[in-house]
This record gives structure tokens, sequence and C-alpha cells, in this order.
């Protein structure tokens, strides 16, 4: 069964270890992101779980100046795509945005992502922007955003 929930510390090293294996680990200290108490600006990871695996993670931030959410990761195991992890991650992090009374839930992603850009479209996101200077290999942003409100 496919369980979602907030993620605690203890799931860093398996986070870091999904992330491993699905090719681009990442450069920051997420360790750093855990321990944070910053008032203006609030980070949160989720994990999915499948038999008490972690086959998924995500992480949303929230910023008071703008009363906005931002995702800055859904990273899916490889062999578990297709199978609703990813939707089940972007469900848990919407309801935590309207919990924490967010006015929009955003995202970016490289143009040619069609599947994350699919499974924000079938959420109901809208393109609401692009940048083409954000990303370090030169590839264009495009933005995605849903109204909470
Ligand atoms: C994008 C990603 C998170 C999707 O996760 P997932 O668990 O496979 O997504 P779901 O199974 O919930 O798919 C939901 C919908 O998204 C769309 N979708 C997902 N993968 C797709 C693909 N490869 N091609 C086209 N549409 C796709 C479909 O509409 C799908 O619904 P359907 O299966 O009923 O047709 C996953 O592919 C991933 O981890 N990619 C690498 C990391 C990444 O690019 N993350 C996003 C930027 S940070």
């Amino acid at each position: 069964m496919l369980t979602a929930r907030i993620a605690t510390v203890k799931d860093l090293p398996h986070i870091l270890t999904l992330e491993k294996r699905n090719g681009k680990p990442t450069n920051e200290d997420l360790r750093v992101l855990f321990k944070i108490d910053n008032p203006n600006e609030k980070c949160k990871f989720f994990v999915a779980e499948e038999k008490g695996r972690i086959v998924g993670y995500s992480r949303l931030h929230l910023y008071r100046w703008n009363n906005s959410a931002y995702i800055v990761t859904v990273l899916v195991d490889e062999k578990k795509r297709r199978k609703g992890v990813g939707t089940s991650l972007l469900k848990l992090m919407e309801d935590f945005a309207r919990k924490n009374k967010a006015r929009v839930l955003m995202f970016d992603t490289s143009a040619d992502n069609a599947p994350a850009i699919q499974l924000y479209f079938k959420n109901g996101f809208k393109i609401c922007g692009y940048n083409d200077k954000i990303y370090r290999n030169g590839k264009t942003a495009i933005y995605l955003a849903k109204e909470l409100r």
C-alpha cells in the first residue's frame, strides 16, 4: 500500500539514497533545512512509502512575504513511476499549503520535462511564466501555478 506523510530528519538518508539512485544528487545540504526554524520561510519535506520503503520524496517552501507555497522538488524512484506516487506527494503538499493558508501553490521545471508538466496539468496547475536564466544547464524553466482560494 502507498502512503505519504511529512518527513523527519530520520528519513534523510533514504531521501539521499533516492537522489543518488535517480541520477542527479542535490548539491545542497538538506540536513540544514530540517533544522532551520525561520518564520519567514518554512521548509517541509514529504515522503511516499510502499511496504515501509521510501519510493518518492518532495519538498515545499512556505513564504510569508507573499503568502505563497513553492514546490522545490518531487522525485519518484524510476522503477515506481506512473503508479500515482507523484500525485500522492503533490496532493499532500497542496493540503499542507492550504492548511497553512497559502494563496497560491507554484512550481518550476524545465520546458522539456513532459512527465512533470503533465502531472501538474492533471492536477489543475496552469503555466504562469518562464525563465531562461535560472538553470545552470541553460534549459528554460516553465513556471506553473494553482490558486488555492
Ligand atoms: C514527474 C514525476 C515526479 C511523476 O511522478 P509519477 O509518480 O510517475 O506520477 P504519477 O504516477 O502520479 O502520474 C500522474 C500523471 O502525471 C502524468 N505523467 C506522469 N509521468 C508521465 C510520463 N512519463 N509521460 C506523460 N505523462 C506523465 C500523467 O498524466 C499521469 O497520469 P496517468 O498515469 O493516469 O496518465 C516523476 O516522473 C519523476 O520523479 N521524474 C524525475 C524528477 C522530476 O523531473 N521531477 C519534477 C521536477 S523537480
